[in-house]
């Protein structure tokens, strides 16, 4: 079942039923202020920092779901709407959302009214657009009034949801002509404050919550809108909102557009006041002023749409399948942009009050984001680096606000480092910048421990060498990417977190994962250490590389496939010895993709075992067989029901990796499939049983142990985004940037006739077209650029500004 469709031409999601299974958002911002919004308005406001900025109030796990946002209330006469059903939820006479690039359009009619809401985030703006254009379709005057509805959050919205007993007593607000200004502790700590205005006169205004719902009323019936009255209340503490009241008079045919926009100042300490106690306003009048007219706010409008284009005019498939091309060309692309500004910290599983900016999330975020927008993932490179330990391990997260390592998570997650040489040598293969190996980068924020970033790459490879267990494989620490697999954690406390929690102090448990992670990655660093002239340095590591797969083939195969993982009492964990977690998926994903063992058929085995233990209808399961009991000696893993999370949940992540492993044998086949399993796109017609958006991955799908398969769970911030983009544009349609070239290398189904790609790489276009005439899923028969035959598949580098025709033969 659906509940709308895409726009491709308009690189849009419409719903067309606003009872989804569940709220399907959007993201608005792409800067420092960001917005959440469901396709019935609900959602909240924030200015860099979901729990130290925000701007608006949300209630997660509330009842019903998703209630509050940016709400607009039509009061026509008897009958009360509101354009995206919600809150109110009078059935509409049409309803449409349409989620597109950072913008989404809610449109609802009711007798004759047609509501049209346009929700954005100019570019570079501290401010969300919501431009309201009511239009009259019936043929006789009408007279409306137009309620708007925000509720401030009190800034932290940590604090906000707990500390009732101050919160209560200090909100405050001003209001000013059509703006209201929230300015809660502004008199005494902060140097900001937050306005929603409107480019009309009022009726009339709100912004105490209990005047204006009443008591004992939701959002759903606030009693000012229910009698068309506003209570013109100012608040004082308890909790303020803002609401404005326009009426409207609308001739048959006519429309009206308002302009709200609700936005964030910072003023300097010594401009905070215009007089004592009125807040020193410039900056948002200037704000105001700005987008004060429908044309300024088209402007703005066609500014982000043209910013979208630019970005998504890098990679451009036309495959033939209206599915694929639009995950490639929009959606996953999109994903990746979100997922690389938000890290995991603020979508409608993220409160934004729990996790700042992962190490090891962030770098993987860049591999999916690095060719829209490099300069900002260099940026983002640095910071991570400069969080670093001068041991070469890393803080778990970093917060956005601050850019230090956060010491509550702490660190010794033991794969986090590596992740640091996966993005840098991504950045440099996409932008050909070897100088962000020379740039000046502190180690733990400590500017006068700062050194060359590729001494951070080079601490970070040998902190694994220099963290090795007794079978020469890397120690785990806290857990390896799968945090909740805990093997020095022993847990019996239910109010400890398995993630923060001291840990037993032991060398003995290590992760085969991280060992083909840092086989992939220590080759990385290989190369970039002798492409930067550090001959003397590869060779070494080449060493430490070569030691590890013998520690791998040696100690870390089980007869079929690679083993996971040594406990903390030396135990194999992910062997066909176990009970229950007899086969991982992590460790076949990441020796498979550094190729260990491949001559002697190793990958082939591993990948086959997948196919037969972990494939389903729904993707590949984490493990099998799921844990069915609490194992102390693992942790978190097993304290989900089996099918969930990392009990044997599809954890999308992981299956991309098992892709690309499929792309090294040449198995087009399967990589495809696997692809094809979880890619949202292709789920859409069973979005009742999938529940979240058709249109982004989820990071989990409930695999086949759990009671309704398939069923997905906290979609948008999850690696999933940055992984599968890599694997199906770089790996299977096979268009992969090289230190020195663009590399073409597809693997695709045999049934496929070919491809086409527009790919701009530093600076160059290059079209791509790939023919498979004989049918085959890889290999290369022939290449030409330009028409004239070429030899190898490497294409060179080309004038900047130049375009190109690449065709290449399959065979
Ligand atoms: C989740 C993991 C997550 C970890 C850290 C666990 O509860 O299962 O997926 O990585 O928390 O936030
Ligand atoms: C989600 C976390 O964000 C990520 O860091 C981790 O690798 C996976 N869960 C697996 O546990």
């Amino acid at each position: 079942m659906k509940f709308g469709h895409f726009d491709d031409a308009a690189r849009e999601y419409v719903i067309t039923n606003p009872r989804t299974p569940y709220p399907w958002i959007n993201y608005l911002g792409n800067d420092d202020f960001f917005g959440l919004i469901s396709h019935t308005a609900g959602g909240y406001a924030f200015c860099k920092d979901a729990r130290f900025r925000r701007l608006t109030r949300y209630r997660y796990n509330n009842v019903p779901w998703d209630d509050g946002g940016r709400y607009f209330y039509i009061q026509d006469g008897d009958c009360v709407w509101s354009p995206g059903w919600k809150p109110v939820r009078t059935e509409l006479d049409e309803y449409r959302c349409r989620h597109g690039m950072s913008y989404t359009i809610i449109r609802g009619v009711k007798n004759g009214i047609e509501a049209e809401a346009l929700f954005f985030v100019p570019l570079g703006t501290w401010a969300e657009v919501h431009q309201l254009t009511l239009t009259n379709r019936s043929q006789v005057a009408r007279a409306v009034r137009v309620f708007s509805l925000v509720e401030w959050c009190l800034w932290n919205a940590h604090d906000d949801l707990n500390n009732l007993q101050r919160n209560l007593s200090i909100g405050e607000v001003e209001i000013d002509g059509s703006a209201i200004y929230h300015k809660t502790e502004y008199r005494e700590r902060r140097n900001h404050y937050a306005f929603y205005a409107v480019n009309a006169p009022l009726a009339g205004f709100d912004t105490d919550r209990d005047a204006f719902l009443g008591p004992y009323n939701g959002f759903d019936s606030p009693a000012a809108v229910m009698e068309g009255t506003p209570r013109n209340s100012e608040a004082h503490g308890w909790s303020p909102i803002a609401s404005h009241c326009v009426a409207l008079h609308l001739q048959p045919g006519e429309a009206k557009t308002l302009v709200f926009l609700l936005g964030y100042v910072e003023n300097a300490d010594d401009q905070k006041w215009d007089r004592p106690g009125v807040i020193h306003k410039a900056n948002a009048r200037a704000l105001i002023e700005r987008f004060a007219t429908p044309a300024s706010v088209a402007a703005a409008f066609q500014e982000l749409r043209s910013f979208w284009d630019g970005l998504l005019s890098r990679y451009v498939l036309d495959s033939g399948d209206a599915r694929l091309d639009r995950m490639v060309n929009v959606w996953n692309q999109y994903q990746c942009m979100v997922t690389f500004n938000l890290s995991r910290s603020a979508s409608y599983f993220e409160t934004g009050i729990g996790r700042g900016v992962g190490f090891r999330d962030s770098n993987q975020d860049v591999i999916g984001f690095v060719h829209q927008v490099p300069a900002r993932a260099r940026q983002r490179i640095l910071e991570l680096a400069a969080t670093q330990l001068p041991d070469g391990s890393a803080y778990h997260q970093y917060q956005p606000l601050t850019k230090r390592g956060n010491s509550d998570i702490g660190g010794d997650f033991n794969d986090d480092p590596l992740w640091l040489i996966f993005s840098t040598a991504a950045y440099i293969k996409e932008t050909g910048d070897f100088s962000i190996l020379d740039e000046q980068v502190p180690f733990d924020n400590d500017e006068r421990a700062a050194r060359p970033h590729f001494e951070h790459l080079k601490r970070a490879f040998s902190h694994t060498v220099d963290n090795l267990g007794p079978h020469g494989l890397p120690l785990i620490g806290r857990a390896d990417w799968n945090d909740c697999l805990n093997l020095n954690c022993f847990s019996t406390d239910p109010n400890e977190s398995f993630q923060t929690t001291s840990n037993r102090a032991g060398r003995t448990a290590e992760s085969v994962m991280i060992a083909g992670q840092f086989v992939l990655y220590g080759r990385e660093f290989v190369e970039l250490c002798r492409r930067s002239g550090r001959e003397q340095e590869a060779l070494e590591a080449q060493r430490h590389v070569d030691a590890m797969v013998a520690s791998v083939l040696e100690h870390g195969w089980d007869g079929e496939w690679f083993l996971r993982a040594y406990d903390f009492f030396g135990n194999k964990v992910g062997s066909k010895e176990n009970e229950e977690g007899r086969i991982f998926i992590e460790s076949q994903g990441f020796c498979a993709m550094a190729g260990i063992g491949l001559g002697e058929g190793k990958v082939e085995q591993a990948l086959d075992s997948v196919n037969r233990w972990l494939d389903s209808d729904v993707g590949l399961v984490l493990h099998q067989p799921a844990f069915t009991r609490y194992r102390l000696e693992y942790g978190e893993i097993s304290s989900y029901p089996p099918g969930y999370k990392e009990n044997a949940g599809v954890f999308c992540h992981n299956n991309p990796w098992i892709m690309i492993g499929e792309t090294v044998l040449g198995r087009g086949d399967r990589a495809f499939e696997y692809y094809r399993k979880i890619a949202p796109a292709y789920l859409e017609d069973r979005s009742d049983v999938h529940r979240l958006e058709p249109y982004v991955y989820a990071q989990m799908v409930a695999g086949r142990d759990a009671a309704r398969p398939g069923e997905a769970k906290n979609s948008w911030l999850t690696g999933t985004a940055a992984w599968n983009y890599y694997a199906i544009t770089q790996f299977i349609l096979g268009i992969r940037p090289g230190y020195d070239a663009l590399e073409v290398n597809p693997c695709i189904p045999r049934t496929w006739n070919g491809f086409t790609v527009t790919r701009i790489f530093r600076g160059v276009t290059y079209h791509i077209e790939v023919r498979n005439p004989r049918h085959v899923s890889k290999g290369i028969r022939r290449v030409s650029l330009d028409g004239d035959p070429m030899s190898g598949n490497t294409i060179p580098m080309l004038d900047p500004g130049s375009e190109h025709r690449v065709m290449v033969e399959l065979g």
